[in-house]
């Protein structure tokens, strides 16, 4: 295989064959190909693209870059959601032990926070014991006993991906749909999975701040589970403010033992809801939303959906007493209070701004290096559309460190945004299902 003459042909709007995709993501994967020319090659996708046919194989190259999973065991339809991130999103935490408890199995693997945006991950390691680094077997074993395992990806799962993204992180080339879709897609695919729901954020906390850019990106997705004959869905939903009340690890879990126990703030019991209502439809484990919204709060009403939320926390070390009493989760030990500086209605809680103040409080990480302080938070009194007077409290802050404190009190200062009247914008603005969903 001739890698320049790959390059070339990529840089100059020229298509690569499915041998020489597959030979070069494997050539990369072992080592074989120097990242000097994956950079190049990335930063010629970056500017020509990729075909429908091209994106299919280079996904489906990299998924087969290490182990895929086999779960074809599991005697229940399998799904999984993913999120592409955004602020006080901790909608998996209650949403995977709600499906479960509806009879379909979620190997669930998800990521870390970074930048401003929080991660499942980190969340569920703020109960203590728990562990979210699984071997396969393990992982596998979990799944097969409460229907659901939260963890992290393995180091042999999709390793093309881990090269690439860190290679594309120090090379400018992480903002390309084509190297975005393919490398969220051939994680999950690798879940082997019968259905997928895709949340995809737009707003100022996303990834994808503009609504048409989520949406090529939501698209592109559903194209390639198409190529793959998998069941994707995709919403697009609203992030320029943050999801819920709760920014922040431990403070996240609790709100998400809220919507377990039936509370919890009427976003996440929406999202979560709607989320789920397309799991089970997918999964074919409901005949209508009518009755997959029945089975839903169902589960929530008679415990079932807190109870494998318990036996997979137990499964994977957690401690369980957190769950009756989220007390014993961690909490910073100082309090500060945001006010409101006029009167009026809130127009704006600004997402990006304040999932920064939570990464500089250390709710998140600058680098991948950085350790997580797990009991800081900020709590969000006023929301889009409320009322306020002046001084009223807007937010609260728990903070361990004042050094951190100082950093972030502008941000959040200046996030939420007052004026005479707000119309809040729809949560979930569309719905797209692949061609293999819609025939559902
Ligand atoms: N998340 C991923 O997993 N990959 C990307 O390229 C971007 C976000």
């Amino acid at each position: 295989m001739n890698v320049v003459e790959l390059i070339q042909r990529k840089r100059d709007g020229g298509r690569l064959t499915a041998d020489e995709i597959r030979g070069l993501i494997q050539a990369y994967a072992d080592d074989h190909v120097p990242r000097y020319q994956m950079a190049a090659m990335a930063m010629a996708i970056f500017f020509t693209g990729l075909s429908a046919d091209e994106l299919g194989v280079w996904t489906d190259a990299m998924m087969r870059s290490g182990e895929v999973l086999d779960l074809s065991d599991h005697p229940l339809p399998r799904a999984d959601k993913h999120s592409t991130g955004g602020v006080g999103d901790k909608i998996s935490i209650p949403l995977a032990p709600m499906v479960a408890a509806c009879g379909v199995a979620i190997p669930m693997m998800s990521g870390r926070g970074l930048g401003h945006t929080g991660g499942t991950l980190d969340k569920l390691e703020t109960i203590p014991g728990f562990t979210t680094t699984l071997d396969p077997p393990d992982f596998v074993r979990i799944l097969g006993e409460t229907n659901l395992v939260l963890a992290g990806q393995s180091e042999t799962l999709v390793p093309a991906d881990r090269r690439l993204y860190a290679l594309r992180d120090v090379t400018a080339t992480v903002e390309s749909v084509p190297l975005i879709s393919s490398s969220i897609m051939s994680k999950k695919l690798a879940e082997d999975l019968d259905a997928l729901v895709l949340d995809v954020k737009f707003g100022t906390g996303a990834f994808m701040q503009e609504f048409e850019d989520a949406q090529l990106l939501a698209r592109t997705m559903l194209g390639i589970g198409d190529a793959h004959g998998t069941k994707v869905s995709a919403f697009l939903t609203d992030m320029s403010q943050p999801l819920g009340r709760e920014v922040g690890n431990a403070n996240e879990i609790r709100e998400s033992l809220e919507v377990l126990a039936g509370g919890g703030p009427t976003d996440v019991v929406d999202l979560t809801y709607a989320l789920g209502t397309e799991m089970l439809l997918l999964a074919g484990a409901a005949r209508d939303e009518e009755e997959a919204r029945d089975r839903l709060a169902t589960a929530v009403a008679n415990g079932a959906a807190m109870d494998v939320f318990r036996r997979v926390v137990a499964a994977q070390g957690g401690d369980t007493k957190v769950l009756d009493d989220p007390s014993l989760l961690p909490v910073a030990a100082n309090s500060h209070t945001v006010t409101a500086a006029s009167d009026g209605v809130v127009v704006e809680a600004n997402a990006r701004r304040i999932g920064v103040a939570g990464m500089r409080l250390g709710a998140g990480r600058a680098t991948i290096e950085d350790v997580i302080d797990p009991g800081v938070g900020i709590t969000l009194h006023a929301k889009r559309g409320d009322r306020v007077r002046q001084g009223d409290a807007v937010a609260e802050v728990a903070w361990s460190d004042p050094a951190r404190l100082e950093d972030c009190l502008a941000l959040l200062e200046s996030a939420w945004v007052i004026g005479p009247e707000a119309t809040p914008p729809p949560l979930i603005r569309e719905r797209l299902r692949n061609d293999h969903a819609s025939r559902q």
